[in-house]
């Protein structure tokens, strides 16, 4: 299978870096970073960057994924005399990756540019696949493209400086890639009795990558397959919505992982998954990330964004479901009844 863009994983940055940055000359580049990847990332790379280099810094955080902010780098770069030769460089989490992305497909009319992911999420998700976008109108990832980057620069000693809920979000993904294509790596996953190590999410970034570049690669444009990297979403994104809404701290990854115990309980229910694999992925959910209760009156608002969610076609709920561990469906018809039963099925009278 031809893979839509590389990605590499170099000993040292540095030489992965600098066959890149050879083609352009030094005032042609740009490196978009907040503040924390300035502070904790840029160090790294700076000594390959010449001084006419320009570095862009935006404020990190799910709300400055907006208009405004493209904006602000559009303009950056107007002013400062990029041009199609130019390079981005994306550096920074799944934000960076994605606004970034974004301004460079559409910075006249497009210009390279690379992605050097600096959290494990970004690392092993939002990095990879093309997708760019950002947040319009109180809906997440509104407005967006496709756009391929050059490559993506994968340096997991940045992860180091992350805090523990960056990490276990960006896990949570790890644990939705083995479920949807690689039973071994869920193997390594559930084998681990003790507290995530930074050496031991080292230990599954490239397996985790294989499985979203194998499926990215085979439906781009997210017309089938791709739909399965949706799996634990349906549930997961309402949660973290209704949170949002509510002023509930609740990471993505960690709406994901809940979101997981809820569709692999749908699947049992629909005999599509067996008993034994639902119990499994419930354990290894709750170990990591602990319990969340659902209150009965949230169920409408739940079901409501639920439906909302741009991905469901005419007011009918299409979900990705693993059938076992590795393999995933798409596009599977769901009821108002099942979503209430699933949430019904973890309610517990306190
Ligand atoms: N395009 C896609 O396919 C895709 C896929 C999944 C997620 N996403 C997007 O990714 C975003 C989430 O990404 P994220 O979880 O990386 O969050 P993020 O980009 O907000 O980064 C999390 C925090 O970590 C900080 N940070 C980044 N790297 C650091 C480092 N090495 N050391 C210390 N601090 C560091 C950031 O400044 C930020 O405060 C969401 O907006 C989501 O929509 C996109
Ligand atoms: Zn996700």
């Amino acid at each position: 299978m031809k893979k839509i863009h590389p990605v590499v994983f170099p000993a040292r940055l540095e030489t992965g870096l600098q066959s890149y940055l050879a083609a352009y000359p030094g005032d042609k580049i740009f490196v978009l970073t907040d503040e924390n990847t300035r502070k904790y990332c840029l160090p790294r790379i700076s000594n390959l960057i010449s001084n006419s280099s320009r570095i862009i810094q935006v404020k990190s955080g799910e709300k400055n994924k907006s208009s405004d902010t493209i904006i602000y780098i559009w303009e950056f770069l107007r002013k400062q005399g990029a041009d199609r030769k130019s390079l981005l460089i994306n550096l920074g989490g799944g934000i960076i990756c994605d606004l970034g992305a974004f301004v460079a497909s559409t910075f006249k009319r497009g210009i390279p540019y690379l992605n050097i992911p600096t959290t494990l999420l970004s690392m092993v998700d939002a990095a990879i696949g093309g997708k760019t976008g950002f947040n319009f109108g109180g809906l997440k990832n509104e407005i967006g493209t496709y756009c391929l980057p050059q490559t993506v620069i994968i340096y997991p000693p940045f992860i180091g400086s992350l805090d523990r809920e960056q990490l276990y979000s960006g896990f949570a993904e790890i644990m939705k890639h083995a479920l949807i294509g690689d039973a071994g790596l869920w193997k390594k996953i559930i084998n681990r009795r003790k507290e995530l190590s930074v050496p031991f999410l080292f230990s599954l970034i490239r397996e985790s990558i294989e499985v979203k570049m194998k499926i990215v690669s085979s439906d781009f444009h997210e017309k089938g397959i791709r739909k399965s990297l949706n799996f634990g979403h349906t549930f997961g994104h309402a949660i973290e919505s209704f949170c949002a809404g509510k002023g509930i701290n609740m990471p993505h990854g960690y709406a994901v992982a809940y979101g997981m115990i809820y569709e692999s309980w749908l699947a049992k229910k629909l005999h599509r998954l067996n008993e034994r694999s639902f119990l499994e992925i419930k354990e290894c959910v709750i170990r990591h990330f602990g319990h969340f209760q659902i209150e009965r009156k949230w169920y409408g608002p739940l079901y409501d964004l639920m439906l909302h969610d741009k991905k469901n076609d005419n007011n009918k709920l299409k979900i990705s479901l693993i059938n076992k561990i590795g393999a995933c469906d798409i596009n599977i018809n769901t009821t108002k009844t099942d979503i209430y039963d699933t949430l019904a099925a973890f309610y517990k009278k306190k």
